[in-house]
């Protein structure tokens, strides 16, 4: 599995046939150097929840592509006013898909989805743990630092995207905590440095974290798992 982040919470994943890609905030990104038309052959869009830097430019992608849109039932259901395909899911939900194993997990924050005027409802912010081939990734979303993060231990994680920005989400001392309850092999930081309330430092993370192996990715690096 060939994993790549393309600045803030956004990631590609790919093995095979499968390209995915989670919270695909492209345009009005400052630190996305992909443009929407370098997104070719999305199968698969992942989206933890409703705000603009995580639904971000979804509609546009899975038109383009075809893809198919894995999300919670509220996003689903405003997404379906564009035509397109999705798969709803919940918090606690396990599916079987082509490509390998969903679990929907828990956040703590918000989700509405802001269009122009009006917030509308985009249900109950999540993240998601994703098995491919034996090998498991978790994208916490954004979420700040939850006790029910204990219960992913069992899940043996492979790889953790977790936001370390602060401000709406985790900070780096409470992403400390989570990897300390997750004890993820690898933990690659996320949502930071895009906006001025979100400015971290990830060395400092490197240097708080000792339980897992953290992997500080620039935009557009990957790590293959
Ligand atoms: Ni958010
Ligand atoms: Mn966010």
């Amino acid at each position: 599995m060939k994993l790549t982040y393309l600045g803030h919470s956004v990631i590609l994943i790919e093995k095979n046939n499968f390209k995915g890609i989670i919270d695909p905030f492209i345009k009005g990104n400052q630190l996305c150097k992909t443009s929407i038309d370098d997104l070719r052959n999305i199968t698969h869009i992942f989206v933890t929840h409703g705000h603009g830097d995580h639904l971000g430019d979804t509609v546009e992608i899975a038109k383009k592509n075809n893809s198919l849109v894995i999300a919670n039932a509220e996003i689903c259901n405003y997404l379906g006013k564009f035509n397109v395909k999705t798969h709803a899911m919940h918090i606690g939900g396990r599916t079987k898909f082509d490509f390998g194993i969903v679990k929907m997990t828990n956040a703590v924050h918000g989700s509405g989805i802001n269009d122009g005027e009006n917030m509308i409802c985009g249900g109950n912010p999540g993240g998601f743990v994703i098995e491919i081939d034996d090998k498991k990734i978790y994208h916490a979303g954004d979420t700040g630092l939850l006790y029910d993060m204990k219960l992913l231990e069992d899940e043996k994680i492979d790889v953790a995207f977790l936001p370390i920005g602060g401000n709406y989400t985790m900070d780096i001392n409470d992403a400390v905590k989570a990897v300390d309850f997750i004890k993820p092999k690898k933990v690659v930081p996320m949502h930071y440095n895009t906006f001025k309330p979100i400015e971290a430092d990830p060395q400092d993370f490197i240097k708080k974290v000792s339980s897992s192996e953290v992997i500080v990715l620039d935009v557009n690096e990957s790590i293959i798992i």
